[in-house]
């Protein structure tokens, strides 16, 4: 049992009393058929019932050991306790007005701890919406308001969501293009340094990519045409891909050159995942915008775009907003995640988690050869998955080690652009006993390929 735990006598432990998924998840699964559009997949077809610290318990009564964490979102723990007493509150008060109609001091609140919490002591100011695609589709409209330029540099292995404009930004077909098309115009893709698969080898990395993706942006699209280049510092869906050290400064600092906007995605990324309050700080970098959700506020939705104020204040009244952005009970959740982040100090946690994976992990890649690179940072740690002796991709190991995993009881999810990496993503609150019972069994699954 946990403070942060979803209510009283949720005890932080595995528990596998039934096949995964349950007979009970079963037949919600079948309801689910009939019902949910095909196109909302699961993971695993695991109903839950209740979730908090670091464990899932689903409607057959197993307890799962949580290494999603809901795709990044439950950093402070499902139904965590600053965050429930401060939404419950909210609820009670009232739970919508509309921000852009009559405003409430929460929305206001939001903003100025953004203005605290990410990089640059400059002044900043902030737009808040529902999701993580809206934001960055805000930041593209501010950018392009800013400059008065439309194009918009995004990289390979990137992802920033599903909507129409953020499909164009994001580089992987499938699931998330395939058949959705014609996509937004004015997006370009340039290379990214993904050190693993540099073909000139990683210490060739950072400033080739770099050389690359300037020429490509001066040659092919004209600096001075470009409005935005966003990019995840950490990148998240991709691989959990580390930028080659120096990649990010480089670009950073073409764009500045250039009087193009800047922008960190840091919707995966931020909030304590990496072990800083956003990765971008790890190499110094102040983004002119950046983009948020997921951990911001407990799993409420809310996401945020924040940024230089002059540049915050180039779109002009009315321009930006949306009926739900900023909802009331989500800002409230939003202060009461941030809340625990501080008293907690969970950048200090996520480190701990990187330390205690990474140390594990790499002693696993020693003896199993298919684990071709352990990477990551803080509490978003992956290994990329390659056939013995290569380092061709192996998204069948991938798929067969989750759900060798996911049968005994500890959730966890892959992803990359070769659909050959899985990533660990634990609630930062996780007790490190959970974590290591995870590790292990992770280790026992190798034996099964
Ligand atoms: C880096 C990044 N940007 C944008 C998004 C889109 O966020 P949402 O799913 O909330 O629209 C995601 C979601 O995974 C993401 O990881």
């Amino acid at each position: 049992m946990t403070e942060l735990s979803g209510g009283p006598a949720l005890p932080q432990e595995r528990r596998v009393v039934t096949a995964i998924p349950g007979p009970k998840s079963q037949e919600l699964w079948a309801r689910k058929q009939e019902t949910v559009a095909a196109g909302v997949g699961a993971v695993l077809p695991v109903f839950v019932k209740r979730a908090g610290g670091g464990v899932l318990e689903d409607v057959d009564g197993n307890s799962l050991i949580d290494f999603g964490s809901g795709i990044a979102v439950t950093s402070v723990g499902n139904s965590a306790e600053a965050v429930v007493r401060r939404a419950v509150a909210q609820l009670a008060d009232f739970t919508h007005t509309c921000a852009m109609v009559t405003p409430y001091e929460t929305y206001v609140e939001v903003c100025e701890q953004l203005a605290e919490l990410t990089p640059g002591d400059h002044a900043k100011k902030s737009a808040l919406f529902n999701s993580g695609a809206e934001a960055v589709e805000n930041a593209v409209k501010i950018a392009r308001a800013y400059t008065k330029r439309q194009a918009v540099v995004v990289f390979d292995h990137g992802y920033h969501g599903r909507t129409n404009l953020t499909m164009a930004l994001t580089a992987k077909n499938m699931p998330y293009k395939h058949g959705f098309g014609p996509f937004a115009p004015e997006v370009y893709r340039v290379p990214l340094a993904y050190p693993y698969r540099w073909l000139t080898g990683p210490e060739n990395c950072a400033q080739e990519a770099a050389d690359q993706a300037i020429t490509q942006i001066t040659k092919q699209i004209g600096a001075e045409n470009v409005a935005a280049i966003i990019i995840e510092p950490v990148l998240g869906e991709g691989g959990f891909i580390e930028p080659a050290k120096g990649f990010l400064p480089a670009i950073a600092n073409f764009a500045k050159e250039n009087g193009i906007v800047f922008v960190a995605d840091e919707i995966q990324s931020g909030f304590c995942r990496t072990g800083q309050w956003f990765a971008c700080e790890d190499e110094g970098i102040v983004p002119d915008l950046i983009t948020t959700a997921k951990g911001i506020a407990g799993g409420l939705p809310l996401a945020a775009v924040t940024g230089r104020a002059e540049m915050m204040d180039a779109a002009h009244a009315g321009g930006l907003g949306g009926t739900y952005g900023g909802n009331p009970v989500a800002c409230a959740a939003a202060l009461g995640s941030i809340e625990t982040m501080r008293e907690l100090d969970l950048n200090a946690k996520a480190k701990r988690i990187e330390e205690v994976m990474k140390g594990r992990l790499t002693a696993m890649q020693e003896k199993f050869d298919v684990i071709g690179e352990v990477r990551g940072r803080g509490a978003m740690i992956a290994i990329e998955l390659v056939k013995s002796g290569s380092k061709d991709p192996n998204p069948e190991a991938t798929s067969a080690l989750a759900k060798a995993c996911h049968q005994e009881g500890l959730l966890v999810l892959t992803t990359g652009t070769f659909g050959n990496v899985l990533r660990f993503l634990p609630p930062l609150v996780i007790g490190e006993d959970l974590l290591n019972e995870g590790l292990d069994i992770l280790e026992t699954a190798f034996g099964t390929l």
